[in-house]
């Protein structure tokens, strides 16, 4: 067979999937995200799977954020020669294969017993990149000796304790995290319905702290260490978590502390990106934490064009909020994204099958982007522009 002929990334796992079935064998996961979200729900005890599905309270935003992608809708161009199709892109100095990274997303012990160490493995296999959350049930250091070489990036939540920050990211730059994504938008912790009424917060179990427990400096703020005394080191975390009172200018503080790129998470108005490109951050993702801070904010992808249009030509623009499938991430980045974070759906898959449910989430991900590319008449994601997409 020719280069030319050589099945895609998408049709190879299409193929697979209808070949194994004739011989009589399913997918081992379900293939809509609905019906995997509900998988996940039957592996989860009832706390686990509403703090993973659950948002800020009646959660419109987390409804927001889906009908926003309905409203636009692709307008596929015929006859173009899609015969070659490369769905890869360059993110800050890096070339990935497709424009996608996985969103950080805390306490993954309470979806699977590998926790972190599923998700590094199936995203490293692939050469996607995760981003590693702050309160994470694994370490910095765990995850990166889990995926070697392979792109990471670390998500900062920036700590009351400016020394315990600063240890944080020391460590994620030494243990090869190629940026720090530092969420904004998590000053305090919403009024989350579900949670509220299963009186359930991993945190107050001690879970989600491993970054916390191994930090030197988290260790000397306490009066014993924390495998003695649990429930002192709780209190501390729960103290020193998040600083309320920052404003632009601390991020001078941030910078000073790491060579690293620095992206700023839970953008929403052009008027804070355009504080974030001049306090010196290299990047923004418009997000608005999947609907999980504040109940009836605005649509991320609705948030994107016009934070696009103030700083889209000045810095790195990424999006996360929403992205189910292929035909989102494509939405996303018509309207000018450079890549997105995909949220929930791989943590259903580690919900359902661990390590395996991730590979197979993502696997069927990049089919989806590689396919729908393709049909709308686009060699590469450079041909992705404004004029593929109509208000519906
Ligand atoms: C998150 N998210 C998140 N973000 C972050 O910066 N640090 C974190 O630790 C977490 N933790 C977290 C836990 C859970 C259970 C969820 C669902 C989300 C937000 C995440 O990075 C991303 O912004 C959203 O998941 C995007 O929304 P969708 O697409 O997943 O709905």
């Amino acid at each position: 067979m020719s280069d030319e002929e050589k099945p895609s990334l998408g049709m190879q796992r299409q193929l697979e999937i209808y070949l194994r079935g004739a011989q009589g064998s399913k997918p081992a996961f379900p293939i809509s995200i609905e019906d995997l979200e509900e998988k996940a729900r039957q592996a989860l005890s009832p706390e686990a799977y509403a703090y993973l599905a659950g948002g800020a309270g009646g959660e419109d935003t987390m409804r927001a954020n889906r009908e926003a992608f309905r409203r636009w809708r692709i307008v596929p161009r015929l006859l173009r020669d899609v015969a070659q199709r490369d769905s890869s892109v360059e993110i800050l100095g890096q070339r990935l294969p497709a424009p996608l990274l996985l969103a950080p997303i805390g306490v993954q012990e309470i979806l699977h017993p590998e926790a972190e160490l599923a998700v590094a493995r199936s995203s490293a296999e692939l050469g996607i990149p995760f981003v590693l959350s702050t309160v994470s049930s694994r370490t910095i250091e765990q995850v990166a000796e889990a995926m070697g070489p392979a792109p990471r990036w670390f998500q900062l939540y920036w700590s009351r304790s400016n020394e315990l920050t600063a240890s944080l990211v020391k460590r994620a730059e030494q243990a090869g995290y190629g940026a720090i994504m530092v969420t904004l938008d998590t000053s305090l912790l919403a009024w989350r319905e579900r949670d509220v009424q299963h009186a359930y917060l991993p945190f107050i179990h001690g879970q989600g702290l491993a970054n916390y427990w191994s930090d030197p400096v988290f260790r000397a703020m306490l009066p014993e260490p924390p495998e003695q005394n649990p429930m002192a080191a709780i209190q501390r975390f729960a103290q020193i978590f998040s600083n309320p009172s920052q404003t632009w200018n601390d991020l001078q503080f941030l910078k000073d502390q790491t060579q690293l790129p620095i992206l700023l998470k839970g953008i929403l108005s052009a008027d804070d990106a355009a504080h974030g490109v001049d306090s010196g951050a290299d990047g923004i993702i418009v997000s608005n934490h999947g609907g999980r801070q504040v109940d009836g904010a605005v649509a991320a992808l609705d948030a994107l064009p016009g934070v696009l249009e103030r700083v889209g030509s000045q810095t790195t623009v990424l999006f996360d909020s929403g992205i189910r499938r292929g035909s989102d991430l494509f939405k996303a980045v018509a309207l000018g994204a450079r890549a997105v974070l995909l949220g929930r759906p791989y943590a259903y898959g580690l919900a359902a099958g661990g390590s395996e449910g991730v590979r197979d989430v993502l696997l069927n991900f990049l089919a989806d982007v590689e396919l729908t590319l393709g049909l709308a008449g686009c060699r590469s994601f450079s041909e992705v522009q404004p004029d593929r997409l109509v208000r519906g």
